[in-house]
């Protein structure tokens, strides 16, 4: 008789998933000989490395420019910065993402306004109740969809609604490097697009960020922005523009020209394979929903597989108790990544409901009024997040996340008991 793992039974998996990250020779190189060449630092522009890495990456992901800094956060919040955005605008950020997505708001002064997400896709909802057509005012100067998981927000859609309402839109796409909509790299369909590479991500360099653009002068102003305002590459006294310090490394900029090469040659192809296969195996299972994939999304990729676990079909048994039910059968998943932002614990309120220490704010927003259902019910009682690297295996291991699933599922009565 089959007994779930949680009460004692035989675990489907015994072996560990695929580590993350990975390297090889070409990363150990790539290394020693910057350490080499004496050059190390992203200062003076224009460093070689990170040239070289911005083409190749602007390149495939159909962009005009890319430009590398600090991390993901600096990424977003130049975007928004060098976009004009500040004091008195809003920008509409789904509710169901990292902090960043929004804290970038406040950290150039705006406000964020949260949208609910599709409860299709998990991303930023564009019409109906609580969407962005919903929650535009006339003080909307923005949009910032994230691509979250495995899914992509509806560029097309976007794209036109920015253009009507003449939008700024920066997309997130911390979670999908190489992904395209509608035969176009994401990154390229709104204002910017913003990249991360911490360590987690499915190209790291440990840290570091990326901003794409189509338009040469935004990538010249962000490239300023990030150099300490020089204006020029080689302007060493004219600071005329404010700016921060955002720059590269040579060392994260080498190593990840050959990350870069390593995932779209090597773990992307595997990666979306094993996936796919995945998302074919579960597509019949009782009490499961899958999200939807959407023909627009030409090239896949993604930070995780996400799928849904319908606590309302599985009475008596919680979301967090059928994670620990995958987790004993050696699959290693999560049900709490994200919080909706304006309940999350790095979002702080005051007392009156506004941003800790955004004084303009307070009288402005009350967050604790926000409500987001799709959401709170994502983050609460759905959703199972799988990460990308333990797709990087064979395909057995996919398989054995499958069975785990199905044994799960189906047994969930011993978790009632
Ligand atoms: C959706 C999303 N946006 C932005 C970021 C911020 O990236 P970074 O950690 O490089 O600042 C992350 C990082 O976890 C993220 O997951």
């Amino acid at each position: 008789m089959t007994v779930l793992a949680i009460n004692g039974g035989t675990p489907v998996r015994n072996k560990p998933f695929p580590s993350w990250p990975q390297w090889g020779n070409a990363e150990k190189k790539a290394l020693g000989t910057t350490l080499d060449s004496g050059y190390w630092g992203g200062y003076p522009p224009p460093s070689p490395q990170a040239c070289e890495f911005e083409q190749e990456f602007a390149a495939y992901h159909d962009s005009n420019h890319a430009v590398v800094l600090g991390s993901g956060t600096d990424a977003l919040m130049v975007a928004l910065r060098v976009a004009g955005i500040g004091y008195g605008d809003e920008v509409i950020v789904p509710a169901l993402t990292f902090i960043a997505s929004a804290s970038c708001v406040l950290l150039v002064g705006a406000t964020p306004v949260f949208a609910d997400v599709d409860p299709t896709t998990y991303c930023i909802k564009t019409t109906g109740p609580g969407s962005i057509e919903d929650v535009t005012t006339n003080r909307t100067r923005g949009i910032l969809p994230v691509h979250l998981g495995s899914r992509m927000a509806n560029m097309s859609w976007i794209e036109d609604f920015a253009a009507k309402k003449d939008l700024v839109v920066v997309e997130d796409c911390a979670h999908m490097h190489g992904g395209a909509w509608n035969g176009k790299g994401v990154g390229s369909h709104g204002t910017f697009g913003a990249f991360s590479f911490q360590s987690s991500k499915l190209l790291t360099a440990g840290e570091g960020g990326l901003v794409t653009t189509n338009d040469a002068e935004l990538a010249e102003k962000v490239r300023y922005f990030i150099n300490s305002g020089r204006l020029g590459p080689q302007d060493t006294r004219q600071h005329q523009s404010l700016g921060w310090s955002m720059r590269m490394t040579e060392f994260q900029a080498a190593l990840l020209r050959s990350q870069f090469r390593r995932m779209i040659n090597a773990q992307a192809p595997i990666r979306e394979h094993n996936k796919d296969l995945l998302h074919t195996r579960l597509s019949d299972l009782d009490g499961i929903e899958l999200l939807k994939i959407d023909k627009r999304e030409t090239r896949r990729s993604g930070y995780a597989y996400i799928f849904k676990y319908l606590e309302s079909m599985h009475a008596g048994v919680s979301l967090h108790q059928f994670i620990q039910a995958l987790c004993a059968e050696g699959i290693p998943c999560s049900g709490s990544v994200y919080e909706p932002v304006y309940r999350c614990e790095l979002f702080p309120l005051d007392d009156t409901g506004a941003p800790l220490y955004q004084k303009h704010l307070s009288g402005e927003v009350d967050y604790r009024d926000i409500h987001c259902p799709e959401a709170e019910r994502a983050a609460g009682s759905e959703n199972v997040w799988i990460f990308h690297e333990v797709f990087l295996g064979a395909e057995q291991d996919t398989l054995d996340i499958a069975d785990a699933i199905e044994k799960v599922v189906t047994h969930l009565d011993e978790l009632r008991s």
